[in-house]
C-alpha cells in the first residue's frame, strides 16, 4: 500500500528517530485550548519543491542497481533531454513552483487524489493496514465485551485530547511535527465513486457524532457514547451496551452487507448505489459513515497452534478471513476499525486515505494503555436507551452484489500469504552497539534476504515521513542503492574478505540514513517526479518521456514494499504486496526484538511469505555475527 504510487504513478546531521511523549494516559487535560492546533500549525513550515537538477541525478542513480547498462543509458539519454535549459521539465517544474506558494502543501491533496481515492483495488489488503496487538488474556464473550468497553473508553480519552487541541505534539530530529492526521481519524470515512471516491469527516459537524458503530454477526447498531451532559459514558455503561447488542444478535446474519466494502472500488461504486437507492439502507449507512470509529465484535476463530497465533490474527485484522469468517464483520471504507475477537484477538484495521500508520499507532497505544488501568466500577447508569440496531433491506439487486463480493473476497483471501515473525535475537540495540542506524540496518538485512532468494535487487519502497511540513505524508525511501547492490553481492562471496563485506555493510547502512534524511526533509525524488508529471496533466500537456519510459515503470514496481511503524506496544502492523509478484513488509523494532510482518500472494510461484521472513531473520544474524568477528572499518 506504501508504494500505491507504483501503479499510477539536506541531509540532517543527526539521525532522527520519532519522538513521542511519554506518558499516554495521564494527562488528558480536560480544559480546551482554542486555536493551539491552528497556531502549531501555522508554525510549521511548508513542503519544498526541490531543485529539478538534484532529483534528476538521484533519479538516475537510483536506478543503477535495479536497471540494466542498456537501459540506463537509454533513460539518462531522455533524463538529459527532459531537464535541458528552456525544456519541459524546466516549465514544469516553475508551475509546481508556483503551485507551492499558492497552497499550504503542493503535494498533499494530489497525493491523496492519486495513491487512494482514484487508486480502484479493494481496500482490503492492497491499501488498508491491519495492526494485530499482543493477544488479551480473555476467551470468553464476555471477557470479550469487558475488554471492549474499556476499549472504547480508551478511545474516548484519547479523543478528548484531539477535541480540546491538548494532544501533545510530537518531534523528529528535534523537529516539531505536523499533527494534522489527528484531528482526520476520527468521525470519518471513504464514500465509494465509480471513478474516484472521496473522504468525508464529520468531527467538525454540528452537531459532532456522539455514537459508534458496533457489529456483531454481521449486524450494525448504532452506539451512543455520550451521556446527556456530553461526557462519555463509562465503562460500566458501555459494559451493559455492548451486552444488550451481543443478546440482540446471537445468530450471523444471512446477509452480511458489510462485505459490500470489500469490493474492487468501481463495483463497489455501483453496488453502493443499489445500496442507498433504499431509504432505510440510506440512513444506516449514514449512520456508520457519520460515526466516531467501527467497533467490530468478532467470534471466535478456528484454534489453531500458539505458533501460528500471530499470523492467522494478521489475516484476521487484514481481511477478516472470508466470508466464512469475519470479513463480513467489518465497514472497510471506515477510517479505523477497532476489532476485538472472542478468543482474546484484538487489533485494528485503518482505510489509509486520511493517516499514515504512526497516528494511528501512537492511538492504539494510548488505548491499550488505558486498558490496563481503566477499573469497571459495577454501577452503571440506571436508565441507557437501548442501542440501536441498523436496519437494512436486501433488494435481489444488493443479494447479488453481496454474492459477487463474497466470492472475491474469499479468493482475495485465499490468496494472501501473511507470516508475522518475532525475531527475538535483538532489536534497535545492536545496531546501536555499532553505532548504525537500526532502521538502515533491518532495511539492508531485507536487501540481503531477497537478493539470497532472487539473485537481484529490486526497486524498494520505504515509507519516509514528511511530517515536519505542513500537512506532509510521505515520500519514499529508495532501499535498493548502489551501496546496497554493492553489499548484498560481497556478503556471500567466499572470495571476499570480511574486513571488505563489513566495510560495504556499513556504507550500505550510510547511504540508507542518508537517503532517509534527503527524504524525511522533503528531497526525495518520488513525490517531485509524480508532482513533474501531474504538472503536465494539469498543463494539458502530453506525457513527458521519462514518464513512458519503461525503466520509470520498473522503477515504481516494488516487488518490496517496506514500512516501519514503530510502537510502544508489542503490535505489529501488516499490509499486502503492491504488485502480484512483491512482498509487503511492516516491522517494528522493539529494544530487544523486532516484529515482522511479511505477505506474499500465493498465486506468484516466485514468492513466498515465510521464506522472506526467515531470510531476514537469517540476515539480520548473518549481519551481526560478521561485525562482531571483523574490525571496524576505517570508514
Ligand atoms: N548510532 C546510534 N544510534 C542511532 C544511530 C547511530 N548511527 N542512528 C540512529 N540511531 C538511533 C536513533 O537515535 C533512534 O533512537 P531511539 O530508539 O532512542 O528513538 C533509533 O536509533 C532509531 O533510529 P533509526 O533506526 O535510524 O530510525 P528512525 O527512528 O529515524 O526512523 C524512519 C526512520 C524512516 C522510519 C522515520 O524517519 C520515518 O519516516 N517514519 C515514518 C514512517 C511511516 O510513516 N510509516 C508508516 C507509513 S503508513
Amino acid at each position: 500500500m506504501w508504494g500505491i504510487c507504483s501503479r499510477t504513478a539536506v541531509g540532517m546531521a543527526k539521525a532522527c528517530g520519532f519522538v513521542r511523549p511519554h506518558h499516554f494516559v495521564k494527562p488528558v487535560c480536560g480544559t480546551r485550548v482554542s486555536g493551539r492546533y491552528r497556531s502549531h500549525q501555522q508554525g510549521l513550515p511548508t513542503l519544498p519543491v526541490p531543485p529539478l537538477q538534484q532529483t534528476c541525478e538521484r533519479y538516475i542513480a537510483a536506478l543503477e542497481p535495479i536497471t540494466d547498462v542498456a537501459d540506463l543509458q537509454h533513460t539518462k539519454t531522455l533524463v538529459e533531454e527532459f531537464q535541458k535549459a528552456g525544456g519541459i521539465g524546466e516549465r514544469l517544474q516553475k508551475g509546481l513552483e508556483q503551485r507551492a506558494r499558492r497552497a499550504e502543501n503542493w503535494l498533499s491533496d494530489w497525493w491523496v487524489q492519486v495513491a487512494y481515492l482514484e487508486y480502484r483495488m479493494p481496500v482490503v489488503v492492497h491499501s488498508s493496514p491491519g495492526l494485530v496487538l499482543p493477544r488479551m488474556t480473555f476467551s470468553d464473550q464476555a471477557g470479550q465485551i469487558r475488554f471492549a468497553a474499556k476499549l472504547i473508553a480508551g478511545v474516548l480519552d484519547f479523543k478528548t485530547m484531539i477535541d480540546n487541541e491538548t494532544l501533545p505534539v510530537e518531534y523528529m530530529g528535534g523537529k516539531p511535527l505536523c499533527m494534522s492526521q489527528y484531528y482526520e481519524v476520527l468521525s470519518s470515512c471513504r464514500i465509494p465513486g465509480l471513478k474516484t471516491d472521496s473522504v468525508v469527516n464529520h468531527a467538525k459537524s454540528s452537531p459532532p457524532p456522539r455514537h459508534i458503530t458496533v457489529v456483531h454477526n454481521f449486524q450494525f447498531f448504532e452506539l451512543d457514547v455520550y451521556s446527556g451532559d456530553g461526557s462519555p459514558l463509562t465503562v460500566d455503561d458501555l459494559h451493559v451496551q455492548l451486552q444488550r447488542i451481543c443478546r440482540a444478535s446471537p445468530e450471523p446474519s444471512a446477509e452480511p452487507v458489510g462485505i459490500l466494502t470489500t469490493m474492487h472500488r468501481d463495483a463497489w461504486g455501483k453496488a453502493y448505489l443499489n445500496l442507498i437507492k433504499d431509504p432505510t439502507n440510506k440512513d444506516s449507512v449514514s449512520t456508520i459513515q457519520r460515526s466516531i470509529f467501527t467497533l467490530c465484535l468478532d467470534g471466535a476463530r478456528p484454534p489453531g497452534p500458539e505458533q501460528t497465533y500471530r499470523s492467522n490474527a494478521a489475516t484476521q485484522m487484514l481481511h477478516g478471513g472470508g466470508s466464512q469468517q469475519h470479513s463480513g464483520n467489518r465497514w472497510f471504507d471506515k477510517t479505523l476499525q477497532f476489532i476485538v475477537g472472542e478468543d482474546g484477538s484484538c487489533g485494528a484495521n485503518y482505510e489509509h486515505a486520511p493517516a499514515e500508520g504512526p497516528p494511528i499507532v501512537a492511538l492504539i497505544d494510548h488505548v491499550v494503555e488505558f486498558t490496563r488501568t481503566a477499573e469497571a466500577k459495577g454501577s452503571p447508569a440506571a436508565s441507557l436507551p437501548e442501542p440501536r440496531k441498523l436496519p437494512f433491506n436486501i433488494t435481489p439487486d444488493v443479494q447479488t452484489d453481496l454474492e459477487v463480493a463474497k466470492r472475491s473476497m474469499n479468493t482475495l483471501a485465499h490468496d494472501l500469504d501473511m507470516k508475522v515473525v518475532v525475531f527475538e535475537h535483538f532489536g534497535k540495540n545492536v545496531p546501536k552497539t555499532y553505532k548504525m542506524s537500526p532502521d538502515a540496518f533491518i532495511q539492508m538485512a531485507l536487501q540481503l534476504a531477497y537478493y539470497r532468494l532472487l539473485r537481484r535487487c529490486c526497486a524498494t519502497y520505504e515509507s519516509a515521513s514528511l511530517r515536519m511540513f505542513r500537512r506532509g505524508r510521505t515520500d519514499t525511501i529508495r532501499s535498493a542503492s548502489s551501496a546496497s547492490a554493492a553489499f548484498v553481492r560481497a556478503f556471500d562471496d567466499p572470495v571476499r574478505q570480511n574486513s571488505e563485506k563489513r566495510e560495504l555493510l556499513e556504507n550500505a547502512v550510510k547511504a540508507h540514513r542518508s537517503y532517509t534524511n534527503i527524504a524525511v526533509s522533503g528531497q526525495a525524488i518520488d513525490r517531485h517526479l509524480l508532482g513533474l508529471k501531474l504538472q503536465a496533466a494539469e498543463e494539458k500537456l502530453s506525457v513527458p518521456a521519462i514518464f513512458t519510459d519503461p525503466a520509470y515503470a520498473k522503477a515504481l514496481h516494488y516487488q518490496l514494499s517496506t514500512s516501519q511503524v514503530p510502537s510502544k506496544t508489542d503490535c505489529v502492523m501488516c499490509f499486502g504486496p503492491v504488485v502480484p509478484n512483491g512482498y509487503g513488509v511492516c516491522y517494528n523494532p522493539m529494544e530487544d526484538h523486532v516484529n515482522f510482518a511479511v505477505s506474499s500472494f500465493n498465486s506468484c510461484q516466485e514468492t513466498d511469505a515465510a521464506r522472506l521472513a526467515r531470510g531476514v531473520q537469517d540476515a539480520l544474524l548473518d549481519m551481526k555475527t560478521l561485525l562482531e568477528k571483523t574490525p571496524k572499518s576505517r570508514l
